[in-house]
This record gives C-alpha cells, sequence and structure tokens, in this order.
C-alpha cells in the first residue's frame, strides 16, 4: 500500500515536474523570440524591485538615455516587482538569451561568479569615495568580467547603500543580541556565513517572500538598505532598524551575452553610455533616497539605533581571515590596498 503510494507520488511528481519543465521551456522560448525585437530593438529588463524603488527609476532614465544616445533606435522595456521571476531564475534566463537584461544583488550572483562573494564581507570599504573607487577601477572591472563564463555581461554598478538589520522583536545593540535570532538572508552561502559571523541563525528567503515570513515569525529579522527598507514595507512589522552598516552589495546591470553579441559596436555604444550616465546619476539620487526613507520610517514610529560598529567588525574577523591565500583573499586585499589611494573616485 505504502509502496503504491510512494510509486504513485513519484510518478505524479515526474509528471509535474515534467510539465513545469515543458511550461518553462514554452516561456523561454516566448520570451526569446521578443527579447530584442528586431524592428524596434526594445531590450527587455526584468527586476525584483517596486516602481517607487530608486534603482528602478534610475533603470527608467537609463532607457531614456538609449532612446536618445541611438535617435530612437533602442529602448528598455522593463518588467519590476518580480513578475518574470526571481533574481536567481531571472539570471538563468539571461543565459539563454531568453531576457535581455536584468538589475540584480551582486550577491544574487555568487553563484554564477566566484567573485561576487567578496560583497558580503562585512566592513571592507572605508567609506563611499573607497567604495566607488574600488567599482570603477580595475578591481570593479575584474568582478564585472567574472561574469563571462556563465554567459553574462556586467554592464555596471549601481549604488546600494550598505545593510543592516531589522528586526521584529528588539533592537540590535551588539552582535550578541542576534544570538539565538532568525534573520533573513539573500539566496546565498555567502550571506549565510556572513550572518553566522555576526551571531545570528541565517534563514535564506527570497526578497519578495520576505514580508510575509517577517508577519508569520517566520524570521525575527533581516537587513537591508533604507530605500528597500522601506519601500517594501518591512518596517510596519520590523520596527528596531539598527544601522550597523555590516556591508555594501552594490547593485548590478547584467545584460545576456547572447544578446550583447547580437548588438552591432554602435549599438554596444550608445548601451554602455546609456549605463555609465545613469548610473552617476543614480549614485547622487541614492544618498537623498536612503536619508528619505530613514526619516519616513522613523515618523512611522520605527526607533532607529546606531550602534557602536566596533563589536561587529570584531567578530568578523575570523570571516575575514578565512579568505586568506584565496582568490577572495586576493580580492580583498587589492580592496583594502585602494583605501590607501588619494585618488578621488572616478
Ligand atoms: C537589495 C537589492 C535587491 C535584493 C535585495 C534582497 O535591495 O537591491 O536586488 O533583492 O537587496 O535583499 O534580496
Amino acid at each position: 500500500m505504502c509502496l503504491y503510494k510512494n510509486i504513485g507520488d513519484g510518478a505524479l511528481f515526474i509528471i509535474k515536474k515534467f510539465a513545469a519543465l515543458i511550461a518553462l521551456l514554452g516561456f523561454s522560448l516566448l520570451l526569446a523570440a521578443c527579447s530584442r525585437e528586431a524592428d524596434s530593438n526594445v531590450l527587455r529588463l526584468a527586476h525584483n524591485m517596486t516602481t517607487d524603488h530608486p534603482v528602478h527609476i534610475a533603470m527608467v532614465d537609463m532607457g531614456e538615455r538609449l532612446e536618445v544616445l541611438s535617435g530612437g533606435e533602442m529602448s528598455i522595456q522593463i518588467y519590476s516587482g518580480g513578475q518574470l521571476g526571481k533574481e536567481r531564475e531571472v539570471i538563468e534566463l539571461l543565459q539563454i538569451g531568453a531576457i535581455a537584461m536584468t538589475k540584480v544583488s551582486t550577491i544574487s550572483m555568487s553563484g554564477f561568479s566566484e567573485d561576487m562573494r567578496v560583497f558580503s564581507v562585512p566592513y571592507i570599504f572605508e567609506n563611499n569615495a573607497h567604495y566607488w573607487r574600488v567599482l570603477n577601477g580595475p578591481v570593479g572591472q575584474d568582478i564585472l568580467g567574472s561574469l563571462e563564463p556563465a554567459l553574462l555581461k556586467g554592464l555596471g554598478f549601481y549604488d546600494a547603500g550598505s545593510r543592516s538589520f531589522y528586526m521584529t522583536d528588539g533592537p540590535i545593540r551588539t552582535p550578541a543580541d542576534l544570538k539565538g535570532k532568525k534573520i533573513r538572508v539573500q539566496p546565498s552561502r555567502a550571506s549565510i556565513d556572513m550572518v553566522k559571523a555576526l551571531g545570528g541563525s541565517a534563514t535564506p528567503i527570497s526578497w519578495g517572500e520576505l514580508y510575509t515570513a517577517l508577519q508569520q515569525g517566520v524570521v525575527d529579522g533581516a537587513e537591508n538598505n533604507s530605500p528597500s527598507y522601506y519601500i517594501s514595507k518591512h518596517y510596519e512589522t520590523a520596527k528596531y532598524y539598527s544601522l550597523d552598516e555590516h556591508t555594501s552589495v552594490p547593485d548590478l546591470i547584467i545584460i545576456s551575452a547572447k544578446v550583447w553579441q547580437g548588438l552591432s559596436a554602435q549599438e554596444q555604444g550608445w548601451l554602455s553610455e546609456a549605463m555609465a550616465q545613469s548610473s552617476l546619476k543614480q549614485r547622487e539620487q541614492w544618498a537623498k533616497a536612503s536619508k528619505d526613507a530613514l526619516e519616513k520610517v522613523a515618523k512611522a514610529g520605527v526607533e532607529i539605533i546606531y550602534p557602536d560598529k566596533k563589536p561587529f567588525q570584531d567578530a568578523v574577523k575570523g570571516l575575514k581571515a578565512s579568505h586568506d591565500g584565496s582568490r577572495i583573499g586576493d580580492l580583498l586585499e587589492r580592496i583594502a590596498a585602494e583605501a590607501q589611494t588619494e585618488a578621488p573616485s572616478p
């Protein structure tokens, strides 16, 4: 009886998987067919944020710039709010050329490029100028280039500030307060290690499912920059925001290598230029968006805590040292060396 049931479930499972595969294939083919319409040169860009998020606004700006630069020959059509899938799913659709572009967190790319893990290491940038010097310099270029074997091309970075803890049941003032707390992390090994090193218990959940997870107590808290914390309305449930600013994880604009290779050199130039211009504008806007978000959550009754960062920095020394001698260790050394240079951020 039990065996029969198991065989039945197994068969059902295979049928369901097969049906899902066929559906995904059909969907991918459909998207592939229209990811870049030959007559209108529309590049489809999917991401998981809402349309009021500063990165969405920056991508709209990139699209407008592209239209102007190309004299109306090229444009970007944006699908926001995870309509076309979670970050990882969309990346996979880019790999087969079914979607042209996406905006993802660099951490979501760590399953595709080892280099991206470097952003999960806490407290590696001294300040904003150091951060941008690294991203716009040779280290940033190498990190973007590391996506090539994954059939992806990194076009550039967007500011995503720094990530701090927000909790439903009380403030985090020291790493000891994280003990026994279930903290949502981005679904990646690198984020799990980061929260573990800081003392919390990491629970990977996709961004779109986090609001409910906080509400239902699946997790006690999460971590993100202030615009994302505010716009996602997570502050309605998680009313303690501790600005320990443990990691600075940039957002990344990527294009499918397949789609990129299908563009002429002139079209590639227009797109790269639109990206560069919109990245500069986005950096300016990010600072204001972060400040506004903090003011808004405070008004809504959130307690904002400014903890002493030293105990947090001490707690992750072991994590940093564990990378010594590895590719990430090498990147960490190069990033630290950039802090010593006086050159202004490009
Ligand atoms: C940031 C990032 C998103 C990411 C999110 C997350 O807000 O910009 O791309 O999805 O963090 O924590 O999942």
